[in-house]
């Protein structure tokens, strides 16, 4: 595992988007696993920056997000799909049908969650897949007593995660119960993976990720087994390191 430890929020979003950026260059036809929530904002900007520079060729790649909100359609400015297009897709060069979020409006999640799989399998798999990580260790909607061995499926969300995620949505009782996730054995099966974590209130789950037990109590411990794992933290997520 790799470990950088970048000097503010800005920073990481450049060491992330460099590192992404590095990908699609050395593979034009990449496929990519992307994330949402608040940390990768700033790494979608210089992703866009790069892009704008004239620095990196977006056409060819393929990506897969790794979850999506049940019950949001891709218009709602709450989905994942939005915020995808939002804060990358229409900044860039990419055809649609190279873009893959899990579908929150399907009626048959387990058909769904099967089509998701065979896509990404289809792609010739991840090669490198973005991670965030919630305060309880969660990585994708992988939350604490996952099953390690599951793959893309429909995950009932954490109360901490359902109050960490309202700070989106207008009311308490609009934030999603439900979403549909990449299992940890997707996440596991990326040729490489990178994480990111910003603040403090990520600092714990980041030292138990790193130095803990290897438990589904904290998903993100399963990394310690990949073979090429990046994290980039921001010092205060660093903070119990050393
Ligand atoms: C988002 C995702 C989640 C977030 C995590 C951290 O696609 O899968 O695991 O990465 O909840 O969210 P933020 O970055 O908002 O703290």
């Amino acid at each position: 595992m790799r470990i950088i430890i970048a000097k503010d929020y800005k920073e990481m979003g450049k060491k992330a988007a460099n590192m992404i950026a590095s990908q699609i260059i050395l593979k034009p036809e990449s496929v990519v696993g992307f994330a949402t929530g608040e940390t990768p904002v700033g790494m979608y900007k210089e992703l866009v920056n790069l892009y704008k520079l004239g620095s990196l060729e977006t056409g060819k790649i393929t990506t897969f997000n790794l979850d999506e909100y049940y019950g949001l359609s891709q218009d709602n400015p709450q989905s994942y799909a939005y915020y995808m297009h939002e804060n990358l897709f229409k900044h860039i060069h990419i055809e649609s049908s190279r873009i893959h979020l899990p579908d929150g409006m399907s009626t048959d999640i387990e058909i769904e969650c099967a089509r998701y799989e065979e896509k990404i399998y289809k792609a010739g798999g991840i090669d490198l897949q973005v991670l965030g990580i919630g305060r309880n260790g969660h990585i994708g909607f992988n939350e604490p007593d996952v099953k390690f061995e599951a793959r893309t499926h429909m995950v009932e969300l954490d109360q901490d995660t359902i109050a960490a995620n309202a700070r989106f949505f207008p009311s308490m009782k609009e934030v999603p119960k439900q979403a549909i996730s990449m299992g940890i054995k997707t996440i596991m099966g990326a040729r490489k993976i990178l994480l990111l974590a910003a603040g403090i209130e990520k600092a714990s789950a980041i030292y138990d990720a790193i130095y803990g037990k290897i438990t589904p109590e904290l998903p993100a411990s399963i990394l310690q087994l990949h073979p090429d794992v990046t994290m980039i933290l921001e010092e205060k997520a660093a903070s119990l390191l050393t």
